[in-house]
């Protein structure tokens, strides 16, 4: 929307503004007010529409809060569209019945590629057109939130409100307001346009919603299910200002109506759907740009469908589906509408996420402290293309809150490469017959009573040598993540187990290769293959092996942290508390729960037969602390490398940097201090330097700063 020349001025005009300080007289501020204003606009649509931003997120605050003061200072110069109005304190959202200019209508659905020829061939007959004529679509993808129709007359955003019963919406114009990607002025005039509806859908991007997900869960919240519910749910919250921390952006998908002063039909304006799109993105909406294309027949509808349909989960929102839609407005007029859809457009819906199944049965499974996971036992059912029959529960809260019962139809849901778990119980459905869910009081493997501490989620079975502990504790142990055994997985434990092998992690390292060779579905090869491996694990650095000990929070980090104080694992008998709290980044309670397992004789013993047996107890050269001097060159630096680097591996890099002080980060921000840029630097080199605070160094000079 803006011109090359009017970003730049704009740019230069926020930075001339940064350095504006006190309160000028009136006709100075009236003047600064409307250039901050401007600014502000600007740089909103960098960041929020063109995700692209040329300021530091202070700089933008520095702009904004100037705004707040003047108008505050001077508040007959507020104008209802200035960025500062967006949130109001006192308003709250009232929801009043409103009625679209025109219907929101549904889509018709498609699922496969015979339904597309279809509706193409349909498309023609209503048109009248030729069989071989090829018909032109625009397609986007079919966005998974909420939908919005918003207002504008003469220029203002006069109201937004949500889809409703597609006649009947509710009015929800102090939320739409708060939405950053929508702004609060755009010039329709420009094309003689007095009064417009559009439409759009409002989404949360999959990374905030992660976050915000993770924050509810660090304060004890309970989550949001999935990214649409969060997006609709928000648009019908109470309070704007609870709005606006959602973090919620509006695609705009269709001009719906659009009438001059005299109230004529302005949608001879345009000849195209994808021409009223970019129109709506010139003035600043939020449009769909990468992914929308113009397609010359159904042919390439359908290729740009697949593109999406493997693209989807590492694409930034949640679709579930694209839109096809005839791209000529004329043709567009010609098909006309049923009373449900437009015939002119039809959605294409990817493979369902969600389904509905019964729920049979709930096992409990014991993990390796003990904790007990309630699995949900379904009747099996296709999910994404994968087969589900069986779903995490989690633990006895996420039954009770969710009053998840055996014997009901429950809605399940897989959202990309995440594990599929349960939404809802479908309470409709419901014939009398289901039993609430009775957790157990006792380990349903050892019988001994569970207990649950206060501050955690899970019941526990404390029985160390329960057996189903034992046997997690083993699959643990030989795991990628602890000793790292090549080949040995949890069948393997199981077998073993079985076999009456292995009683402890020890005997993983006294095994007879020769009777697994003869074991049915092995042979000499693959009991090599297993020795070598096994072999290679007693080398381990002893980090590797504290964590393979499954005590509860002495995970990687902490681990490496331990092992680099001592030089013999056996020296854990003999440490107090204090001298584990010493060690920066350790707390009590892991403290604690390592001088449990080392005052434990069993576990003493264990570890001596393991060393008999060849097993590394010793400091390995990996073990020890890189020592930083505090007088290394990037002490207290974030640093980042992108582009290929020619004179070292970016690993090594990494280390060299760390060794030198360095706190190596993934994303260019403004909390990154350093970017060594290597050849073919490309998005995150952009990025830093529209930033303006990172310094921006060659991997040549990057070595001449270590030294
Ligand atoms: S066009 C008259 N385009 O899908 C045409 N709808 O069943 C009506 N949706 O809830 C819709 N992305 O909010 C259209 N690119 C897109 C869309 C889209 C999401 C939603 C829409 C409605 C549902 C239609």
């Amino acid at each position: 929307m803006y011109k090359k020349e009017d970003q730049k001025s704009l740019y230069e005009l926020s930075k001339q503004l940064l350095k504006t300080e006190g309160i000028p007289v009136a006709f100075e501020a009236e003047q600064q007010v409307e250039d901050l204003r401007k600014a502000i606009v600007y740089h909103e649509w960098k960041y929020y529409i063109q995700n692209d931003p040329v300021m530091s997120d202070f700089e933008y605050d520095t702009l904004y809060k100037r705004l707040e003061a003047l108008e505050k200072a001077y508040p007959d110069f507020i104008q209802p569209d200035s960025p500062t109005q967006r949130v109001s304190n006192d308003l709250t959202e009232t929801f009043e019945s409103v009625e679209h200019l025109i219907p929101m209508l549904s889509l018709a659905n498609s699922y496969n590629e015979e339904d597309l020829n279809d509706f193409d061939t349909q498309i023609k007959k209503l048109t009248l057109l030729d069989e071989n004529v090829d018909i032109e679509y625009c397609v986007e993808p079919k966005f998974d939130g909420g939908s919005i129709a918003l207002v504008f007359e003469n220029d203002h955003l006069s109201r937004g409100a949500t889809r409703g019963n597609g006649t009947l919406g509710e009015e929800m114009t102090n939320n739409a307001r708060v939405m950053k990607s929508i702004p609060l002025k755009a010039e329709f005039s420009s094309k003689g346009i007095a009064k417009a509806e559009l439409r759009g859908e409002v989404v949360i991007r999959k990374d905030i919603f992660d976050k915000m997900n993770a924050d509810r869960e660090a304060q004890g919240l309970s989550l949001f299910a999935n990214p649409r519910n969060t997006a609709s749910g928000g648009l019908r919250m109470k309070d704007p200002k609870e709005v606006a921390k959602r973090g919620l952006e509006a695609f705009i998908y269709q001009l719906g109506y659009v009438v001059d002063e005299e109230g004529n039909n302005k949608m001879n304006a345009f000849k195209t759907h994808d021409e009223t799109i970019e129109f709506l993105g010139s003035l600043g909406f939020k449009i769909p740009v990468k992914e929308r294309k113009v397609c010359k027949n159904i042919k390439e509808v359908h290729d740009f469908i697949l593109e999406w349909q493997a693209k989807r989960d590492a694409y930034e929102y949640e679709i579930d589906g694209m839109v096809i839609k005839v791209n000529s407005l004329a043709l567009q007029e010609k098909c006309g509408y049923t009373s449900h859809h437009p015939r002119w457009a039809i959605a294409f819906k990817f493979k369902a996420k969600q389904a509905t199944s019964k729920l049979l049965n709930v096992e409990y499974q014991i993990g390796k402290i003990g904790s007990v996971t309630p699995v949900a036992k379904l009747e099996p059912v296709q999910l994404a293309g994968v087969m589900v029959s069986s779903v995490s529960l989690h633990n006895e809260d996420f039954i009770t809150s969710k009053d998840i019962r055996i014997g009901d139809t429950v809605l399940v849901e897989r959202a990309g490469d995440v594990i599929p778990y349960i939404v809802k119980p479908m309470e409709d459905l419901r014939d009398g017959s289901e039993q609430v869910i009775d957790f157990p009081k006792n380990c349903p493997v050892c019988d001994t009573k569970l207990e649950r501490a206060e501050t955690e989620a899970a019941w526990r079975c404390t029985n160390y040598n329960c057996e189903a502990q034992v046997i997690q504790r083993m699959i643990f142990h030989v795991s990628k993540d602890a000793m790292d055994i090549d080949g040995f997985g949890k069948s393997y434990v199981e077998r073993f187990f079985e076999m009456g092998w292995l009683r402890n992690i020890a005997d993983i390292y006294r095994l007879d290769y020769e009777k697994i060779a003869a074991l049915e579905g092995f042979g000499k090869k693959s009991a090599a293959n297993l020795e070598k491996a096994i072999e290679k694990a007693k080398k381990n650095p002893i980090h590797r092996l504290l964590h393979s000990l499954s005590v509860h929070h002495l995970g990687k980090k902490v681990s490496k942290l331990v092992a680099g104080e001592i030089d013999h694992v056996l020296e854990l008998q003999d440490k107090t508390i204090e001298n584990f709290t010493e060690i920066k980044d350790i707390g009590p309670v892991v403290a604690e729960n390592i001088i449990e397992y080392f005052s434990n004789p069993d576990n003493v013993n264990l570890l001596k037969e393991m060393e008999t047996l060849g097993v590394n107890l010793r400091q390995t050269e990996a073990d020890r602390p890189k020592v930083v001097d505090a007088n290394a060159p990037l002490v207290g630096k974030t640093i980042l490398f992108t582009g290929s680097l020619q004179k070292m591996g970016r690993k090594e890099a990494q280390t060299l940097a760390e060794n030198n002080g360095a706190k190596n980060i993934s994303a260019v921000s403004s909390n990154l201090n350093i970017l060594v840029v290597g050849e073919k630097a490309g998005s995150k080199l952009k990025k830093a330097q529209a930033i303006g605070t990172v310094e921006i160094m060659t991997e040549d000079e990057f070595l001449e700063l270590i030294g």
